[in-house]
């Protein structure tokens, strides 16, 4: 399929007999398939790969012909199934509220796509609100596979590289320099993200590799091998200033926005700081919390309130979350505003 057949002006997304989402490889002029760049090769066989009701479906790969219009330089697109929401869009309107059954049937969803494509050995590496789309019938997919690559748990250890996943959502194997990593680094992904299901924007907001660390040791307790053990093998363990004698108080500090007792305990299990000790997707989705009353619901009737898509890109920026120990404002949020939590 060429794109300028079906693509008119700069609009990206169009009508089709199915609504599909068109995703262009950016930075580069692609002349000729010579020049194809080897990340989104790598993108492209992934997605080919991992065909999964959770997982965003490729439909297609295009290109725009080449003619003098675009002086001979065709650009690909990769052509994607539409989906109407991103979960950071959703989370960044007030007018969007989540019921219990609802937060679980998100998180069920999403544990089962991390479920599906680590048992095909492959790792995401970015997981983080925006790049969890949600179609308008509330089927959940994840997106966004930049940065995923195969993953093996045999032979020598492995050294890929730790410079991936969104400050925010990074785990901290991965901030101290850990390159054999596996899996529960998108499980850590899912704890943030999970958190931020009740509190509604990103619950680590850090600035720096280091001040990162710091809201990860004062939340989920100090880094040390008596929790952590062989975390003093860690490349940048002695190198960076790790706060000492931090208590853990993960559901301390959460239990203001989440009530439901197993909730928090999946939550303290997806944030363990040692990856070794963190629950898998199995296990996860084995946990109580989806096993009990309110059970797991449809999320289409919420959705069906929203006419409008709610994307990241669409919302207007969140501020910068305060220091977590200030108090929440006063006033109520005006509902026709997108709000920022203070966690
Ligand atoms: N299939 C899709 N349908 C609708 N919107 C999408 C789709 N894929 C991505 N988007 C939107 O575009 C944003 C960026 O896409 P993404 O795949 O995450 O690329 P990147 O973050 O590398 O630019 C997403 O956060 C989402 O809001
Ligand atoms: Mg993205």
């Amino acid at each position: 399929m060429y794109a300028d057949d079906i693509v008119y002006g700069s609009q990206r997304f169009i009508s089709l007999p199915q609504k599909v989402y068109f995703q262009d490889i950016p930075l580069y002029d692609i002349i000729d398939i010579g020049a194809f760049p080897i990340t989104a090769l790598r993108e492209i066989k992934i997605l080919q790969l991992l065909k999964n009701e959770n997982v965003v479906e490729l439909l297609e790969i295009c290109r725009t012909k080449a003619s003098p219009y675009n002086r001979w330089k065709s650009t690909f697109y990769l052509v994607f199934e539409f989906c109407e929401h991103d979960l950071a869009g959703l989370l960044s309107n007030v007018n969007v509220k989540f019921t219990l059954g609802e937060i679980k049937k998100v998180m069920m969803q999403l544990l089962n796509g991390l479920f599906f494509i680590h048992s095909n050995k492959i790792l995401h590496r970015d997981m983080k609100a925006a790049n969890i789309l949600i179609t308008k019938s509330g089927v959940l997919k994840l997106a966004d596979f930049g940065l995923a690559r195969a993953f093996s748990c045999k032979g020598m250890p492995n050294r890929y590289t730790n410079r991936v996943v969104t400050l925010w959502y990074r785990p901290p194997e991965l901030l101290l320099g850990e390159r054999n990593y596996g899996p529960a680094i998108d499980q850590w992904g899912a704890g943030c993200i999970m958190a931020e299901m009740w509190t509604r924007s990103p619950i680590m907001q850090g600035n720096t590799e280091q001040h990162q660390l710091q809201l990860i040791s004062q939340l989920c307790g100090s880094i040390t091998p008596d929790v952590w053990p062989g975390v003093e093998n860690l490349e940048l363990y002695g190198k960076l200033e790790l706060p000492k004698g931090q208590k853990r108080k993960v559901k301390e500090r959460l239990k203001h926005y989440i009530k439901d007792q197993y909730a928090l305990d999946l939550l303290d299990r997806l944030l363990t700081l040692d990856p070794t000790k963190r629950i898998d997707t199995d296990s996860a989705l084995n946990h109580d919390f989806f096993w009990n009353d309110p059970m797991p619901c449809d999320l289409t009737p919420m959705l069906s309130r929203h006419g409008t898509s709610m994307f990241e890109y669409l919302a207007p920026p969140r501020r910068r979350v305060p220091h977590p120990h200030q108090q929440p404002p006063k006033q109520p949020p005006n509902p026709d505003q997108h709000f920022e939590r203070i966690f």
